[in-house]
């Protein structure tokens, strides 16, 4: 058959017209690369983020209408949108023509910070409204699912997009706050506060929703489409060929002339193993097109779906029929949907198929399970002939492989109807409830005999216990002919136990956890059938009502919740915008895909590519470094090592010198070793892999804590901070403790990974850097010492950042000096743009702590004395851990007044990546020490955690830090009081006593913490800022200031203070970029000091020129702004003022132990509620309510956006995020499917946050307080209140109160911790290295092989 090579498709309306396309081109590259339509953005290239989301439509020949669905650009080949239109951000809206609604509106409701994540989302919400212009709040949350955000906490993106919802929706939380009442009606007694609002933005001057500003679907396509047939497609690139037949005939053919062509369909699996992991398929077969593959009927027997139908179309149908369907035989699907509402995201299920989810034989995938129990069947179909096969364990024989024979196609899957008797149950548990993979999943369904309660036949299947789907083979047949009883439960337990083998190497470890959800499961599910029967009247039921909650799955919730804040004083004039909630500075330009982030810029000609070759070993010496297989690959361009650097191969900063390359020795797995450059960024990463690298292996080799502690591997100097007479105090207390806590690290996940791009001028060795840094000196320094240059001829420009959160300051520097190196030796433009698994390979993140302590309290619960010990995991060199040490000891008393106080620290140095600033810096590892110890005193006395906290908190109006830094902990009292005032804290613990007497498997906790936090640099140096203001002759003001826009706002606050000052529109102020040639010697955007810094040089700046422009203003004071500044310029008075800023001087005298190391500190407290699942550790985050001391906020919507994020970054840090490392020392979670970041699915389901009024802060800009760190550490309170719910659920059971909760307060913690019949041992016991025997693959779809991965997972602490 002869087939086409012209591919033909629709971008934002425009036809595009392929004759030579590449199958390994996925659309994200195509748009951002082909098209310049940068809006779309990479934020992970594996599915799992939804940074790349558009809008994809096709006219569907059977429904006989054109469907808009999302899809993640990422992992959509262009050879598969042949006929369809492809919608990104650019299309729908733009600041030059006219917004779509859902751009201005995710814009103005505060909802863009970083602005990185902003266009997927956008699309997100846009496709639904072409679906369903008037949403409820379920299809957002269902819309939003599969995207990712790390800055807003998702909050403020929620509440602009409700306004689509009507007016009955979006006015109430419809969540039910606490006691199930509507949020705006529980009983918080808000105090009567006239000034006090709870608007950040305007609802009525919002563009109404006008579907005609719609592209429509484009009618040639239509016509295309409605013709009968077609031709097959073939498609031809440099490696890789694809074929696209029409006829299900000529797929067959293929298939038996090319069976190992692997058939793609939705490329979800195939997708992410060749993007990812460098799998190579020279043909593939494209099967979307033979639309007998795509069929829905429903016959006698039940539902015949396609193999090739998406996870939606199946939802869908299933949510469609389920409504008609008579309930006895839907029992089936009900189960199948509420598998489907979970899993992946949106995106995801609109590319997956159901024929795909099954042949991948992934048993982490859910379908397979689910399916197996419904006893459905699978048609397969090859040129031999066709044949049935029910789809069970022996379909599955082994990971990624199945019975099928090369050249057989699945056509369709028969998913039957529910007999009368029949019941089922599915359940899966994953790190994270949404857009996760599962741990374990399971199907189960029991055929009750009529009228009876025997088990006439039973299925029960797991998937994730090993390489293949599990049948519970011998329990299901033994428990044939049973009662449904006690009996039969612990009968089921017991077979299953011997029945199921879980491998202590089970891939992905957590092998007890996996035996405990085995049987937990089960229980669940024996108790749901309890009830059928009961209802049945088969059964008298004996199960006890407390037992009832267990069988209701969390719902993902809408976030919902107040937001209030101090107005300004009414006499300030309307033009004075300080302290508005003004949006941020490009919001819009964010919600349009306008803004530009480095990798946006175009390529400059003749632009060369860069890609990281690292360390493989952990320590060894490099014996040789043979780069020539690389330099064969055709594009490559040269390979770089240590030897070309022109001057100095290392990152210098203060006394911690770091090689840019390593050339002697390797101390960690991702060191940089080399470079390959090469004529596109495809060719330099499939060249990286070609360099040879040989190695000797060197000895000692360790990662954790426990065991540097064992080497005394320890960076030095060490650090101690001491108040009282510690030794002595433990002579008169009534009770001492020793014990332990340890807290696991944590990953930026910043949305943009880290790059840059380096221009040379050719001229005087001059080079331009489009850089993502926080601290751009820092990276101009570093790169003209490495070329050795002047600094003055490095200019560094950061237009913003996608997201820092302090892990764009140190190792940026490092990639920009490579590739400025590269620059130099090619004389080209370079290009460096990390992968999401490079990156966070090489990147590192957030120190791991270790906390060994004493402590010595009376049974009233005070304090009395207090010793710990410091642990922090620095890796492998000490970069910033020295100052992310002292940080921890430097909060280690948080809100308590412990008159003796002993802290120490210690860096240790392993065989690790290097660690890390991450927001916080070491405060959210030292507060939640001190905050663990207080909650095992208060444990001890029998008290509340909060009764502890209070007796012990500061309350002199002078108080003094362990350091003796003199500060007032009013405002902070005041946070703490207010904070349980609005929260209801008394009333709800009362409630949640009452709902644990009622609940036995399902506790609830609540948990409160106040917090002082520190602001500024303790080094005094950098705290200073500088800022050019330069006013040109049409009144229009230009502003550059030494900090970065990362999303946190700065360059917005810094124009309401230039507006106040020079009183001028913000329309007519305008900030750039941070240049280095504008703002020399800047200090890191960090430490929550940003905008104290650059706020008073701008300032400083501003008044000068005003100083200036008096003597004009006086003469003719009635003229315009612009009359005075034309005036201005022909009396030759200077337009452009520097302004600068020098900070207090801190101060910090570590021998001492005495100093004023910050300027001064924020305050706060939050009090959150969540409840667990004790059978899955499965959490819930009900409600957390925050009070946040910002002093006199400068902008309250920023402020807030602050808060929410911070503390949503924190929730991920104490609950979900767990880094893994293999026993090599590698790290196994590189990207969004193995390391889990917050998602919609995780906020509380009410956040409220309140800004304290009436504070003031003498020491900062218009009395107002940094606020980008502190709010990370309120995510405790949610690991707090895990605790409090576990130890309510180990209460029951007689177990003691006291007992080890590691942070994070994952799912399997929460499980072991919750101890009972069907858990065996502890997981998080506090040994002092918790190394786990366990298999590891890096991800989803490598093939299993359990000798070749017979791995440890070893969680570093
Ligand atoms: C970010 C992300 C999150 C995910 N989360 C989940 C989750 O939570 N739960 C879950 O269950 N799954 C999850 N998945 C997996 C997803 O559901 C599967 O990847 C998808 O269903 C596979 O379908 P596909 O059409 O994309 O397969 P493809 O990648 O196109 O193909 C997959 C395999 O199936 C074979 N195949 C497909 N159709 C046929 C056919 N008709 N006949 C013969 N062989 C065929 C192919 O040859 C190939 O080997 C996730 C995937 C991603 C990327
Ligand atoms: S970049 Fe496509 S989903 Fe992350
Ligand atoms: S605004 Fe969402 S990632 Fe930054």
């Amino acid at each position: 058959m002869s087939a086409t090579s012209e591919l033909i498709f629709f971008v934002n309306g425009r036809k595009v017209i392929e004759k030579n396309a590449d199958p390994e081109e996925v659309l994200l590259s195509f748009l951002r690369r082909k098209v310049g339509l940068t809006g779309t953005k990479y934020g992970c290239g594996g599915g799992g983020c939804g940074a790349c989301t558009v809008m994809v439509s096709r006219y569907d020949r059977i429904r006989e209408k054109v469907l808009h669905y999302t899809v993640n650009a990422c992992l959509q080949p262009i050879v598969t949108l042949h006929g369809v239109a492809v919608v990104t951000v650019e299309g729908i809206g733009s600041t030059k023509t006219k917004l779509h609604p859902v751009q201005e509106r995710i814009a103005k409701a505060h909802g863009s910070q970083c602005g990185y994540c902003t266009p997927g989302m956008v699309m997100s919400m846009y496709t639904l409204l072409r679906n369903k212009p008037q949403p409820n709040m379920e299809d957002i949350r269902e819309a939003l699912g599969g995207n990712l955000c790390r800055c807003t906490g998702y909050r403020p993106i929620i509440d602009g997009f409700k306004t689509f919802c009507g007016s009955e929706q979006s006015g109430c939380c419809q969540n039910g706050g606490s006691g199930g009442k509507c949020c705006m009606k529980n009983g918080i007694s808000h105090k009567e506060e006239n000034d006090i609002c709870e608007e950040l933005y305007q609802l009525d001057d919002f563009l109404p929703l006008d579907p005609s500003q719609d592209l429509i679907f484009p009618p040639e396509l239509m016509i295309m489409e409605k013709k009968p047939g077609g031709s097959p497609l073939c498609f031809q690139g440099e490696r890789v060929r694809l074929v696209a037949p029409v006829e299900l005939n000529h797929l067959l053919q293929l298939k038996a002339e090319q069976p190992e062509a692997p058939l793609v369909v939705g490329n979800t699996t195939i997708g992410p193993k060749v993007l990812l992991k460098g799998v190579h398929h020279p043909l593939v077969i494209y099967a979307g097109r033979v639309s007998e593959l795509s069929t829905l009927t429903w016959g006698k027997t039940g539902l015949s779906i396609g193999a090739a139908c998406t996870l939606s179309t199946l939802k869908e149908e299933l949510e469609r029929a389920t409504g008609e369907i008579e309930e006895g035989r839907s029992k089936g699907y009900l189960a199948l949907l509420q598998t489907l509402q979970c899993l992946a995201g949106k995106q995801i299920r609109n590319m997956a198929t159901v024929g795909g989810n099954i042949l991948s034989a992934n048993p982490k995938y859910d379908l397979s399970s689910v399916l197996a129990a419904l006893d459905c069947t699978l048609h397969v179909i090859s040129e031999g002939g066709s044949r049935s096969i029910l789809l069970n364990e022996e379909l599955f024989t082994d990971f990624g492989r199945t019975s099928l024979k090369p050249d057989e196609v699945l056509l369709s899957i028969d998913i039957p109807y529910t007999k009368p008797w029949e019941f089922v149950g599915v359940f899966r548990q994953a790190q994270r409830r949404e857009l996760a993979f599962s741990i374990v999943n399971a199907g189960m369904k029991v055929f009750i005999k009529e009228g009876t309660n025997l088990v006439e036949s039973i299925n029960i299947f797991y998937g994730g216990l090993g390489p293949t789907l599990v049948r519970a083979r011998r329990t299901c047949q033994q428990l044939v002919g049973q009662s449904w009883d006690e009996n039969l439960l612990s009968e089921a337990c017991r077979l299953l136990e011997e029945d199921v083998e879980v491998s202590p190497s089970v891939h992905g470890g957590k092998a007890e956890y996996r035996k405990t959800l085995i049987l937990s499961f089960f229980f669940k599910f024996y108790m749901q059938m309890v009830l059928e029967l009961t209802e049945k009247n088969v059964l008298a039921s004996d199960l006890p009502l407390e037992y009832l909650s267990a069988l209701k799955p969390f719902k993902n919730q809408v976030p919902q919740g107040h937001q209030s804040f101090q107005l300004v004083p009414e006499a300030q004039s309307s033009y004075d915008l300080v302290g508005r909630p003004m949006e941020h500075q490009s919001a819009l330009q964010q919600a349009t895909g306008e803004a530009k982030y480095y990798d946006d810029l175009p390529p400059v000609q003749g632009e060369l590519f860069v890609f990281m070759v690292t360390s493989t070993r952990a320590h060894a010496k490099i014996i040789k470094i043979d780069p020539s297989e690389a330099l064969k690959m055709p594009g490559v361009v040269t390979f770089l090592s240590a030897a070309d650097v022109p001057e100095t191969n290392q990152r210098l900063w203060k006394n911690n010198p770091e090689k840019l390359f390593a050339d002697e020795e390797v101390c960690c797995v991702g060191q940089i070793i080399g470079a390959v450059v090469a004529e596109s960024r495809e060719k330099a990463r499939t060249a990286a892999p070609k360099v040879q690298v040989t190695y000797q292996d060197l000895q000692p080799v360790f990662f954790t804590i426990q065991d540097a502690i064992k080497h005394k591997s320890f960076f030095e100097p060490k650090r101690k901070v001491e108040r009282g007479d510690v030794d002595k105090a433990f002579g008169n207390v009534d009770h001492i403790l020793e014990d332990e806590f340890q807290m696991g690290g944590q990953e930026h996940f910043y949305m943009e990974t880290q790059g840059v791009i380096a221009v040379p001028k050719g001229e005087n060795g001059e080079m331009d850097l489009f850089v993502a840094t926080q601290h751009a000196a820092l990276t101009q320094e570093v790169v003209a010492l490495t070329l050795g240059i002047d600094t003055n001829k490095i200019t560094c420009h950061v237009k913003r950042l996608g997201g820092g959160f302090g892990g764009k300051v140190m190792k940026i520097a490092t990639f920009s000096a490579i590739t400025a190196v590269a620059a130099h030796k090619t004389g080209k433009a370079v290009r460096c743009s990390l992968d999401r698994g490079d990156d966070m390979l090489i990147t590192s993140g957030r120190h791991p702590f270790l906390g060994k302590y004493k402590v010595g309290y009376n049974k009233d619960g005070t304090v009395v004395v207090a010793d710990i010990t410091f642990y922090s995991n620095g890796g492998c060199t000490l970069e910033e851990s020295l100052f992310v040490m002292e940080k921890a000891l430097l909060h280690m008393d948080n809100a308590y007044k412990i008159p003796n106080l002993r802290g120490r620290g210690l860096v240790c140095k392993t065989y690790l990546p290097s660690y890390t600033a991450f927001r916080g810096f070491g405060g959210p590892q030292g507060l939640m020490i001190i905050e663990n110890i207080l909650h095992e005193v208060a444990v001890r006395c029998g008290l509340t955690p909060e009764k502890v906290r209070e007796i012990n908190m500061y309350r002199a109006e002078e108080s003094y830090t362990p350091y003796k830094q003199l500060f007032c902990p009013r405002d902070m009292v005041c946070c703490w009081t207010e904070c349980l005032e609005r929260a209801g804290y008394q009333e709800r613990l009362q409630a949640i006593q009452l709902f644990n007497s009622f609940n036995r498997w399902k506790k609830r906790g609540i948990s409160a913490v106040p917090m002082k936090f520190g602001v500024g640099f303790s080094k005094p140096f950098f705290n200073q800022g500088a800022a050019l203001v330069n006013i040109y002759k049409d009144g229009s003001v230009l502003v550059s200031h030494g900090g970065t826009e990362m999303g946190q706002g700065i360059n917005t606050k810094a124009l309401q203070i230039v507006s106040r000052i020079l009183k001028v529109p913000l329309s007519s102020i305008f900030i750039k970029e941070m240049c280095t040639g504008n703002v020399p010697n800047a200090s890191p955007s960090a430490a929550s000091f940003g905008i104290d810094a650059m706020g008073m040089a701008v300032k400083d700046a501003c008044e000068k020129l005003m100083r200036r422009l008096q003597p004009v203003m006086k003469r003719s004071p009635d003229n315009s702004w612009e009359q005075w500044i034309v005036e201005a310029y022909c009396q030759r008075i200077s337009l452009s003022a520097t302004g600068f800023f020098m900070g207090g001087d801190t101060l910090m005298e570590w021998e001492k132990g005495e100093g004023q190391p910050y300027c001064y500190f924020t305050f706060g407290a939050c009090c959150s509620e969540v409840e667990i699942d004790c059978l899955t550790g499965d959490h819930k985050n009900i409600r957390s309510d925050i009070v946040m001391d910002v002093g006199k906020s400068l902008n309250p919507a920023l402020d807030i956006g602050q808060v929410e994020g911070g503390f949503v970054q924190g929730v991920g840090l104490y609950t979900i995020e767990e880094l893994q490392f293999s026993p090599e020392g590698v790290l196994m979670t590189r990207g969004p499917s193995q390391y889990k970041i917050p998602a919609l699915c995780d906020i509380p389901a009410e956040l409220n946050v309140h800004l304290l009024a009436n504070a003031e802060n003498p020491k900062a800009i218009y009395l107002s307080k940094g606020v980008g760190e502190p709010p990370v550490f309120f995510g405790g309170t949610i690991f707090f209140a895990i605790k409090s719910a576990i130890a309510a659920a180990r209460r029951e059971r007689e177990l003691g109160d006291s007992f080890c909760l590691n942070s994070p307060a994952t799912a399997e913690k929460i499980r072991m911790a919750c101890q009972d019949q069907f858990t065996q041992t502890e997981v998080d016991r506090c040994t002092p290295s918790t190394v786990i025997e366990n298999s590891w693959m890096t991800g989803s779809n490598q093939h299993y092989d359990q000798q070749r991965h017979t791995l440890a997972i070893v969680k570093t602490a």
